[in-house]
């Protein structure tokens, strides 16, 4: 049987799956590919760890030269992560003729664009599966099950570390020290949680989706991003009231000369069905304009998950070897004359529905004090809420708008945070619902 040697950068906890996979599923796979693959050299700074599974000697090394200068190996997969040595070792895995599979999100959106010229000028195909939303077969979804479609629009849940985060709180309460500590406890937060909770790796992944869905360059540093440390249980409960949850979204819309992609806390209904996606889970919805609306739901992170699309993309970029079709797929599906270069939509030009709250003084004319800011600035409000009665202090004032736009907003918050009447800042979360008014939606049919 032919052999492909396969070489590892990287075995941390997805590297680990991965050598898993390879050796205990090797008939499974060779019965699919029809052919063996052979894990020849995995590098990592740490060698001497268990890690449950037998490598014949040689097999390990600390030098990741050795694995991209290996003459032998064919596929070079890269599990480092960051966006420095990383993007140097793919590099000149690509020039030594390797082909690439990586799960490198932050490295993509960031030098995306260097890495699939570099890959295309030497014929080499990049993979990068279970660089979003761990085992959902996403990437693949858009690059190739989806290219009759005009991409539409791509609203997500992307990154397990916030979800559960924010499912924990909402369903028992805990802090939002407490459930981090769990989640990196069970080792799906990044190294550095800043990147979870602040809403960077969910946008890392959504300029990966995005550049894929559009066929742009989406610049990452161009899209609005809002993590989930300012949302506090007061306003989870608040959203139940309301009928909405609280989700850390992707959200990307295809507005034609523009696109609308943002990151960012946001309340969705109950019945949309992303709103039930609870835990560590990831989902993602596409509209495509020929299919409507697709769901995918899954394990977005860990070991057996992840592992699972990089070997999809092992066995793939293995397939085109044998059959002497690499480059068969352009890395964005998109032809590289094709890729446009579109603007993303500044955030102070979005219009969606609104959540405020306020801090207030418990006193005759301060709703009608708040709400005449708001219609000073064309804001429409749905409804209002006031909790609680305090003699002394504030009480919070929870409002819902109608569509506004995100300029008018800001401005309207800041001239009432300095009113008198109210206390701190305003709290503002952003309400992606449907029924019947919003128009973000942007559908046109074939
Ligand atoms: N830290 C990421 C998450 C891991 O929590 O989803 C997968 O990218």
């Amino acid at each position: 049987m032919k052999k492909i040697y396969v070489g590892m950068l990287g075995c941390g906890t997805v590297g680990t799956g991965v050598a898993k996979i390879l050796i205990r599923r090797k008939a499974l796979i060779e019965s699919r590919l029809g052919a063996s693959l052979i894990l020849k050299r995995i590098a990592d700074i740490d060698i001497q760890r268990d890690r449950n599974i037998f490598f014949d000697e040689g097999v390990l090394t600390t030098d990741a030269q050795k694995v991209v200068d290996d003459p032998l190996i064919d596929i070079v997969v890269e599990m480092i992560g960051g966006v420095g040595v990383a993007k140097d070792l793919i590099l000149k895995a690509i020039r030594n003729g390797k082909q690439i599979v990586t799960a490198n999100k932050a490295l993509l959106a960031v030098h995306g664009p260097e890495l699939f010229k570099a890959s295309e000028a030497n014929h080499a195909d990049l993979a990068f599966e279970a660089s979003v939303g761990g085992c959902m077969p996403i990437i693949k979804s858009l690059r190739e099950s989806l290219i009759a479609n005009q991409i539409m629009e791509m609203t997500g849940i992307l990154n397990g570390t916030c979800n559960f985060i924010l499912s924990k709180i909402t369903a028992d309460n805990s802090t939002f020290h407490e459930a981090l500590a769990i989640a990196q406890a069970k080792g799906f937060a990044e190294t550095d949680p800043a990147l979870d909770v602040g809403g960077f790796d969910t946008a890392h992944k959504l300029a990966i989706l995005s550049a894929l869905a559009y066929g742009t360059e989406i610049n990452y540093n161009d899209i609005y991003i809002e993590g989930i440390t300012l949302i506090t249980p007061l306003d989870i409960v608040f959203a139940r009231e309301f009928g909405y949850k609280i989700k850390l979204l992707a959200i990307s819309k295809n507005r034609g000369d523009t696109a609308d992609v943002r990151v960012h806390p946001a309340m969705i209904p109950f019945d949309n069905l992303l709103s039930e996606i609870n835990g560590s889970l990831n989902a993602i919805k596409v509209v495509g304009d020929a299919v409507g609306d697709i769901i995918l739901y899954g394990h977005g992170a860990g070991m057996m998950p992840t592992a699972s699309a990089v070997i999809s993309d092992i066995v793939d970029l293995a397939r085109n070897l044998l059959t002497g079709a690499t480059g068969r797929i352009p890395a964005l599906s998109f032809q590289t004359n094709a890729i446009k270069k579109i603007p993303v939509l500044p955030i102070d030009k979005i219009r969606t529905h609104y959540y405020f709250r306020f801090a207030a003084i418990d006193q005759p004319g301060v709703l009608s004090k708040i709400a005449g800011v708001l219609g000073d600035h064309n804001i429409s409000i749905k409804s209002v809420h006031q909790k609680g009665r305090k003699s002394e202090g504030a009480v919070p004032v929870v409002m819902l708008t109608h569509i506004a736009q995100e300029a008018s907003v800001k401005k309207a918050l800041a001239e009432i945070s300095a009113l008198e009447i109210v206390s701190g800042k305003p709290v503002l979360i952003r309400i992606e619902d449907k029924n019947g008014e919003d128009d973000n939606q942007v559908r046109k049919p074939v």
